[in-house]
């Protein structure tokens, strides 16, 4: 177990002012930020109930009567901590729109449809090897009113918490070849490009189920050099 969190972790994640990702501007803390030493409860204390993930949660295309609507997909891959070790036992929790970009949020109201047959959320637990699998579908684009024709690249939120509290990541997984980022705020508040790219899964042809469904890597590294950026907060 990790007790030192290296510090490069904190180059790779944005700032947490990025004026261009409009709501960061009022919600950005305005002084410094005082850096407090981690405390062994924070390390070691236990971070949620193992026995709240049933199986079947990562699948959300089976939640409902019916199939929701959309391109079927798969999203796998590793949990590694610094050194690339796995992560075992870990909780994965992801959450998404629909195939036509719509969340089940009050606060999204754009006319899109909602799809009966998907909630858009989902979680999982890694193996031993850090080893993770969600079924789901590609979410859809959506508008999000940041500035004039402001669309969000497809993606699943991701939240991972690792061995404690303090190794938590919330980060966001897009797809490769979206045309997309060059417009996007949220993804362009991680100004390092290899940063930004350790957050676009890849097609994994290999993984691919025929007649069935396409599938996605996505590798997810907490703390360290190679850390995956979180999300703007
Ligand atoms: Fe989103």
């Amino acid at each position: 177990m990790t007790f030192a969190y290296p510090a490069e972790s904190n180059k790779a994640h944005p700032a947490r002012l990025s004026p261009e990702y409009k709501s960061t501007v009022k919600r950005s803390p305005s002084k410094p930020l005082i850096i407090m030493r981690h405390t062994l409860s924070e390390l070691t204390g236990p971070v949620y109930g193992h026995e709240t993930v049933r199986e079947g949660d990562a699948d959300l295309t089976t939640q409902h009567k019916g199939e929701p609507i959309g391109e079927r997909i798969i999203v796998h891959g590793h949990v590694l901590d610094e050194d690339g070790r796995g992560v075992p036992n870990t909780l994965l929790e992801i959450w998404q729109a629909n195939a036509c970009g719509r969340y089940i949020h009050v606060r999204d109201q754009h006319p899109a449809p909602l799809d009966p047959n998907f909630t858009g959320a989902g979680r999982a637990e890694s193996d031993n090897e850090g080893y993770y699998r969600f079924v789901t579908v590609k979410p859809g684009a959506y508008p999000w009113g940041n500035h004039h024709n402001a669309w969000r690249p497809a993606h699943i939120h991701f939240s991972v918490f690792g061995y404690s509290f303090v190794s938590r990541l919330v980060t966001q997984m897009y797809f490769p070849g979206d045309p997309l980022f060059e417009f996007d705020p949220i993804f362009n508040s991680v100004t390092d490009a290899k940063a930004r790219n350790r957050m676009v899964s890849a097609f994994d042809l290999e993984n691919t189920k025929p007649e069935w469904a396409l599938c996605y890597r996505f590798n997810i590294v907490l703390r360290g050099r190679n850390v995956t950026p979180m999300e703007t907060k």
